[in-house]
């Protein structure tokens, strides 16, 4: 019976990274997988993340069951800085959340309630992150797409507007809140004021995914659009991950956050949730979550983890401007990538291109011409340049 599965195409990021350890070059550059790197190429566990996992150690005397909920500590302790310290749907008891793991485990529960409530149409603008469309497909979801952004790397405003009018009363919309995975362009504050009118107008379902807090323009900044919208509408899904903001990764850590119209409907809406993770993986892993929970608790932890991540943010930003200022090289703009956002961006080459940059070069990305910006350095950036320059030119 178990012979009527059939083979599934690898996972081309998962066999980037084994071409790219095989190669025996020295100057390879690995641009595909996505975690943020330092300018020595590391991946390295926060400091503050480090000195929680020792309290936890020397703290934590049980490791019982905690529900399908999770650390409901974790879930609370990061509202405010989600949704902000003034927010005023959590002001009025409209907004609750559980964890999940990751922001994928956040959003495959979104989906899977907003399937529950009824919802039958699901609009998402492309490309987008990969899993979002398996996530989907996987729930017998249908998936309705439009332009996310146009060939000069801004967001697709006329796109939108047209998916929105055409959608259905009803349907659910997936937005990026921050940090677009895989183009790295983000609505702009006023294109946020927009959308987050046209959505209630339109009585759509807002699920919106944040997965990158902290690593676009700033904390507050990256979640303007996220608060605009769940401001104007009355009912929201919200997938948050902490494996990229507090270098999790692995640990999975995320919440999803439900806005109801009126406090009153929440219990009946969060245990659905509960009910599915029940179904899924019963509890989610606690140890990561603990962690944040513990860095938010304490003010110099929170200080500490905040400095890393602006440590973090800014060599990003520092990479994308280089990359900005060298504009035109061989047969692509660059300029574009300086006003994108957080750890990807795509370069335009075709396919070819990109099997010269691997073949020739030793530079690793994935297909579509995405880039991780993070995989660049000060170091290797104008080697990576001239590549560019010796495949487009
Ligand atoms: C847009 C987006 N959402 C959600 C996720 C899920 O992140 P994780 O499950 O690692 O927390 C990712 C991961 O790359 C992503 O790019």
């Amino acid at each position: 019976m178990l012979t009527n599965l059939q083979q599934q195409p690898a996972d081309a990021l998962l066999a980037l990274i084994k071409l790219h350890n095989a190669d025996p070059r020295p100057s390879k550059i690995d641009l595909g997988v996505g975690v943020y790197r330092t300018g020595q190429g590391d991946t390295p566990v926060f400091s503050a993340i480090k000195a929680a996992e020792k309290i936890l150690l020397e703290t934590q005397e049980s490791k019982a069951y905690l529900g399908p909920e999770g650390d409901m500590g974790f879930v609370e302790a990061l509202k405010p800085y989600i949704f902000g310290q003034h927010s005023a749907p959590v002001a009025a008891g409209r907004i609750d959340g559980m964890q999940a793991p990751g922001g994928t485990g956040a959003l495959r529960l979104a989906f899977a309630m907003a399937k529950r409530a009824g919802i039958q149409r699901f609009w998402m603008g492309t490309p987008s992150w990969p899993n979002h469309a398996q996530i989907f497909a996987d729930l017998g979801c249908e998936l309705k797409t439009f332009a996310h952004n146009t060939a000069e790397g801004v967001a697709d405003m006329p796109a939108l507007r047209a998916a929105i009018a055409a959608a259905e009363p009803g349907d659910a919309i997936l937005l990026h809140g921050c940090c677009h995975n895989p183009t790295g362009i983000d609505y702009t504050p006023a294109e946020w004021d927009e959308i987050a009118q046209l959505i209630p107008a339109r009585g759509l379902l807002p699920i919106l995914d944040l997965a990158y807090q902290g690593l676009g323009q700033g904390w507050e900044e990256d979640a303007y659009g996220v608060r605009q919208v769940l401001n104007a509408v009355p009912e929201a899904l919200i997938a948050y991950s902490c494996d990229k903001n507090f270098g999790l990764y692995r640990d999975r850590v995320g919440a999803v956050y439900v806005m109801m119209a009126e406090a009153t409907q929440l219990p009946a809406a969060m245990s659905n949730g509960h009910a599915l993770a029940r179904a899924s993986w019963s509890q989610p892993p606690d140890h990561g979550a603990a962690a944040v929970r513990v860095v938010l608790e304490d003010v110099g932890l929170t200080r500490r983890w905040l400095d890393e991540l602006d440590c973090m943010r800014a060599r990003m930003r520092q990479i994308r401007e280089e990359l900005g200022r060298s504009g035109k090289v061989g047969g692509v703009d660059l300029t574009a990538i300086a006003e994108q956002n957080g750890l990807f961006s795509i370069i335009p080459f075709t396919p070819e291109q990109v099997q010269a940059m691997r073949d020739r070069h030793g530079i690793y990305f994935a297909g579509s011409g995405r880039i991780n910006i993070a995989g660049l350095t000060l170091g290797n950036i104008d080697t990576f340049l001239a590549a560019v320059k010796d495949v487009t030119g």
